[in-house]
């Protein structure tokens, strides 16, 4: 049953290419149900891969891994120590090691011919993200890529082109979007708590300095971990060049292409001092240092200012190279009240029942978020205890799994993940320009207009 869906989307696919694309957007159980495709029964087996398995994959491999009624048998990445983790964690949970397919950048291509894999995560580095996805939609495999899912419009328009022509679904696991208060928050705004919504803040605030630059002040081939590819994006480009934790919740609350969208944005950038200064200041650095005469492009702080269709503005920042605690930088406002997220003070207030002009926090804060706290997390947050991030890694998983499962579109979908990820090339053309706006294309052609809302419904 499997190889016959297989075959038909790679014969497709095949018979696509070169085509100008069609602009019909089809959805994969409609394209299944136009082929009278047989649907899984809920306890048929299926075969996750992997591509990439270094600190993130390997993550994804141990949640993944729990799962009686799935199969790893194969597994990429150029790297031999990663492969070497990933095989040791399969035994841990008393599973046979994967097929490796490792040798060069392209060896995921091979991997990808299988016919037995019916979803594949993608966990490399940004610029690897939209060709794999691209390639696995292709060959007929659900493709959940990490964030940021592209890095120019072009690739932007690639996910959705090859989502729409093949009619396969490709998920961004853009996991904040499943933190207990993002889920209890777009409750809230469903329910009216805070009126009409006007404007929220968000961003990734995290002092990347130690990650950059690993060990040591080292960074490139030599290094570890994200040291080897994340840092040079800070040396060549200015922009937010990671927005989709900060933005992907708060496009859930504003139901972007579901009735609303970005329209466009405008962004500036601080000056760059952060990773120079970590470069001089480090025992292992120094003013003589080689990496201290770089000239850092991204700057310190990078501020995004985006207006939706429905008249709301959203402030998104990227501030990753100055010393400082980990935040979201969530606030949400609207015209009957207003909340600040876990990282900013866990505050709330509502005209009427909070003590005018005076935040509600404490007990009074928590009494909103136990009565709003979504089913999801009622029901499973016993189960997602020791997952990533205080959990949120293992309902972003989750959800994955059961989309490949059921074969339906995922919750999180190709025009989020290309609407999300079209941020960092429009921020960066917007800086160039000295901050003039940019305007977003309607990934959806006009669908988020009749769209329905369909993340975190309960
Ligand atoms: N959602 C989150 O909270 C979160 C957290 C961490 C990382 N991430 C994202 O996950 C991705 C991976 O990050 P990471 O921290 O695991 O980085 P990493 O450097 O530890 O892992 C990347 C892996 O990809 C492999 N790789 C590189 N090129 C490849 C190729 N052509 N084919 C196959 N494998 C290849 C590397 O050898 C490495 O093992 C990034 O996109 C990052 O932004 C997301």
């Amino acid at each position: 049953m499997e190889l016959k869906r297989r075959d038909f989307l790679k014969k497709i696919t095949v018979a696509g290419a070169g085509v100008a694309l069609a602009p019909n957007i089809i959805s994969a159980n409609e394209t299944k149900a136009a082929k009278g495709f047989k649907k899984k029964k809920s306890n048929d087996k299926i075969n996750i891969a992997f591509i990439g398995v270094g600190g993130r994959g390997r993550g994804h491999v141990g949640l993944v891994a729990k799962y009686k009624n799935i199969d790893i048998t194969a597994i990429c990445d150029v790297d031999p120590k990663a492969i070497k983790a990933t095989q040791k964690i399969l035994r841990d949970h008393s599973r046979k090691e994967a097929s490796v397919y490792t040798g060069d950048d392209h060896a995921y291509l091979k991997m990808l011919e299988r016919d037995d894999i019916d979803g594949v995560i993608i966990a490399s580095p940004w610029l690897w993200h939209t060709p794999m996805a691209v390639a696995a939609m292709r060959a007929g495999i659900y493709a959940g890529i990490e964030v940021s899912a592209a890095n120019t419009i072009e690739e932007c328009w690639d996910l959705v082109n090859t989502s729409e022509e093949t009619g396969v679904p490709c998920m961004i696991l853009e996991n904040v979007c499943y933190a207990r208060e993002a889920m209890s928050v777009l409750k809230m705004v469903r329910e009216g708590v805070f009126g009409e919504i006007v404007h929220a803040t968000c961003g990734y605030k995290h002092d990347l300095r130690g990650v950059k630059f690993n060990p040591g002040v080292k960074f490139g081939k030599d290094a570890w971990g994200e040291a080897r590819w994340r840092t040079e994006h800070s040396l060549k480009r200015n922009g937010d060049i990671y927005p989709t934790h900060g933005i992907g919740p708060v496009a859930t609350w504003f139901d972007i292409n579901r009735g609303n969208r970005f329209v466009s944005l405008t962004s500036v950038a601080t000056k760059s001092t952060g990773l120079h200064k970590y470069i001089v200041d480090h025992p292992k650095g120094g003013k003589e240092h080689p990496n201290a005469k770089l000239k850092w492009k991204l700057g310190d702080i990078v501020t995004t200012t985006i207006s939706t269709a429905n008249g709301e503005t959203i402030i998104l920042s990227h501030d990753t190279n100055l010393p400082r605690p980990y935040s979201w930088g969530f606030e949400l406002h609207g015209n009957k009240g207003v909340w600040g997220g876990q990282f900013e003070g866990k505050r709330i207030y509502i005209e009427g029942e909070s003590e005018p002009h005076k935040w509600s926090t404490g007990e009074a804060y928590d009494k909103y978020f136990n009565k709003y706290d979504h089913k999801l997390w009622k029901e499973e947050a016993a189960k997602a205890e020791g997952a990533g991030h205080g959990g949120i890694d293992y309902f972003t998983i989750k959800q994955f799994i059961e989309s490949v499962q059921n074969e339906v579109q995922p919750p999180i979908d190709v025009y989020d993940a290309a609407v999300w990820s079209a941020i960092t090339p429009l921020s960066e053309s917007s800086i160039a320009s000295g901050g003039s706006p940019q305007f977003f294309p309607d990934f959806t052609r006009g669908k988020w207009m009749t769209n329905k809302p369909v993340f975190g419904l309960e």
